[in-house]
């Protein structure tokens, strides 16, 4: 089945709105989860429907922990999202994967908490397969706006979802460097990519580099001071690539050839109450 397509972009630490955008006007949507992180920007861009909420809030006001992971991505899906972007700053764990580079990672581990990670439980319970967490079709289309952007892009990726707000000791950050094969950290892709699957979103993810977390012995600890001098480049090219992303994918799209938009299809187990 075809359906219009809307693109909708989580943007993290750095992008807190969408250029170029027509009709462009921030609009307030309610969940029964609560508030979403804040008002979604709706509008049109090269004749594609487009939505962007800022995951951290405009002035930065949500930490990783207080986002309200289900409220947003419900938001989304109640507007009519089709194709969800999540774009977040990261630490990188390799050493060609250099700040200013960005990573359209493919896998995740999830090492956080404190957070509410599903909209199943209480009477209507499901389990979705999140084997493989991000759509090969949007990370294609991330990979090439990368591409058309100038951006020097790594294709794949497992990214460490840490709870934070502090950064990684050295113990840790050597750990998920060299046991288990991670590639870069990040506070924010989960559980949101979890999410955005039990809520039959197709979701790709764009990391982009600001810094070598602890582990690099050419490089200093990871601060915020350092982390922000990067970013500000980083989020001119997140914005530029995300301008790239509506005449790559196009005004409609069929169904999801990869199965994200039918998760639930063989995931519930107990009808509601
Ligand atoms: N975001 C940006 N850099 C990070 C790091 N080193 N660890 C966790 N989150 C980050």
């Amino acid at each position: 089945m075809t359906k219009e397509t809307m693109i909708a972009i989580i943007g993290g630490s750095g992008i807190y709105d969408i250029d170029g955008l027509e009709g462009a006007e921030w609009v307030t949507v309610e969940t029964p989860w609560g508030a979403p992180s804040d008002q979604i920007l709706t509008g049109t861009l090269d004749g594609v429907k487009m939505a962007f909420l800022p995951r951290h809030g405009r002035g930065h006001v949500h930490s990783p922990t207080e986002v309200p992971y289900r409220a947003n991505i419900d938001a989304l899906k109640r507007l009519g999202a089709t194709d969800v972007f999540s774009i977040s700053a990261c630490g990188s764990f390799r050493d060609e994967m250099a700040p200013g580079h960005f990573v359209v990672v493919d896998q995740f581990i999830d090492r956080t908490f404190a957070r509410d990670k599903s909209f199943f439980g209480t009477g209507c319970v499901a389990h979705v397969s999140v084997a493989h967490p991000t759509c090969p079709r949007l990370s294609d289309a991330a990979e090439t706006a990368a591409k058309e952007a100038g951006i020097t892009v790594h294709r794949g990726g497992t990214y460490l979802c840490m709870e934070g707000p502090q950064f990684s000791t050295l113990a840790e950050s050597k750990m998920y460097r060299e046991s288990w094969g991670c590639d870069v950290i990040g506070m924010t892709n989960m559980p949101e990519a979890k999410l955005a699957r039990e809520a039959e979103l197709c979701y790709a993810s764009i990391a982009m580099v600001t810094d070598y977390d602890s582990w690099h012995p050419d490089h200093g600890e990871v601060d915020v001071t350092s982390i922000i001098a990067t970013l500000q480049g980083n989020s001119a090219n997140g914005r530029t690539l995300v301008s790239k992303l509506p005449a790559l994918l196009g005004t409609t799209r069929a169904d999801c050839e990869h199965g994200c938009d039918k998760a639930l299809e063989f995931a519930i187990m107990t009808a509601p109450e």
